[in-house]
């Protein structure tokens, strides 16, 4: 496969050095659109008859997962496996972590077994960066806690850059629970390092506290964050991640922040509606805008496999040969 080689040349060049795939805040625009690049070229596989290449040939890769997960932990399986490595999953209630081994245990054990990559989703933030610390072993932060999920933020990036032709000079408005939001903050990151203008809108109680400083606009008023905007990326209120109800009702928020049908109607008309998903449908988003003609939600879905594709290949090692990639 010529591809993958020709869109890195054409990524300036560069090589990515780092061991491990933690979050975006800690990536130069440079290597991010390596990532997407990458993943740009990788994205022809999964349309192929037979699924494969074996550039990962060889390689253990573990999904090590702390917290449910439809598309983040099926997307990487699936990823690894069209790589040609060997792919495993644990879930921690599945684990001797239930019978009280430390995670850096586990880890150790791991190790033990000579994993080469580990996917880690942890509902406390910086546990994978504290394990990448103490391995050898590459590490895939697959979201923690409210902090990343920076796979998620590529794969939307590259979303926007197909379907718009550029991330530079968008307008992007994330409208929903940002306070609890590791989307939010890995795209907020992305997206501003490659030049898209981001406004945060959710309701005072799921702002983060000086979210100015974060360099978006920020505003209560969801109608304005709907006008003029290229893209309108919707969130969920994370229960999992509230201590105390921080909005009176689902019904209310419904009416103040959900995007339906009239609200769409003052919005550009190609304006993307994006989701990460799981959708709560009728709560930020009615079904007629999430199964509408704006939505590229599933597009999303579909260019995640090719977005940990790059993610896998690329902190795996020195560039592959040409035949590796064949
Ligand atoms: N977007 C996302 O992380 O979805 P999952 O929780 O299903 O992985």
């Amino acid at each position: 496969m010529a591809e993958a080689t020709i869109t890195r040349e054409h990524a300036q060049g560069l090589q990515w050095i780092k061991k491990d795939l933690l979050g975006l805040e800690e990536l130069s625009a440079e290597e991010i659109r390596l990532l997407l690049a990458t993943a740009e070229s990788f994205r022809e596989i999964s349309l192929r008859p037979i699924k494969k290449v074996p550039a990962l040939r060889g390689k253990t890769v573990v999904n090590l997962f702390f917290e449910p997960s439809t598309r983040t932990r099926t997307s990487f399986e699936l990823a690894a496996k069209r790589l040609s490595a060997d792919m495993m999953n644990i879930t921690a209630e599945a684990s001797s972590i239930t019978k009280g081994e430390t995670i850096l245990d586990t880890i150790r054990n791991l190790e033990a077994l000579k994993v080469d990559i580990l996917i880690i989703r942890h509902a406390a933030a910086g546990v994978p960066h504290t394990i990448a610390r103490q391995t050898s072993a590459s590490i895939i932060n697959a979201g923690d806690g409210a902090h990343e999920h920076p796979t998620q933020a590529l794969l939307d990036l590259l979303t926007m850059q197909q379907q718009k032709g550029r991330i530079e000079g968008l307008h992007v408005s994330i409208i929903g629970d940002i306070a609890h939001s590791r989307v939010a903050r890995s795209n907020l990151w992305g997206l501003t390092k490659l030049g898209a203008r981001v406004t945060l809108c959710g309701p005072p109680t799921l702002l983060p506290a000086q979210v100015e400083e974060l360099g978006a606009r920020v505003t209560w008023d969801v109608d304005e964050a709907i006008r003029g905007a290229d893209v309108l990326m919707l969130l969920r209120i994370q229960h999992e991640r509230q201590e105390a109800a921080l909005v009176p009702s689902l019904r209310e928020y419904r009416l103040r922040y959900g995007l339906d049908e009239a609200r769409l109607k003052s919005a550009k008309p190609d304006v993307l509606v994006m989701h990460p998903g799981p959708i709560n449908r009728g709560v930020e988003l009615d079904s007629y805008v999430a199964d509408g003609p704006n939505s590229v939600i599933l597009e999303q879905v579909t260019n995640g496999v090719a977005v940990r594709m790059a993610a896998l290949y690329l902190v795996s090692g020195p560039p592959k040969t040409e035949e590796a990639n064949a």
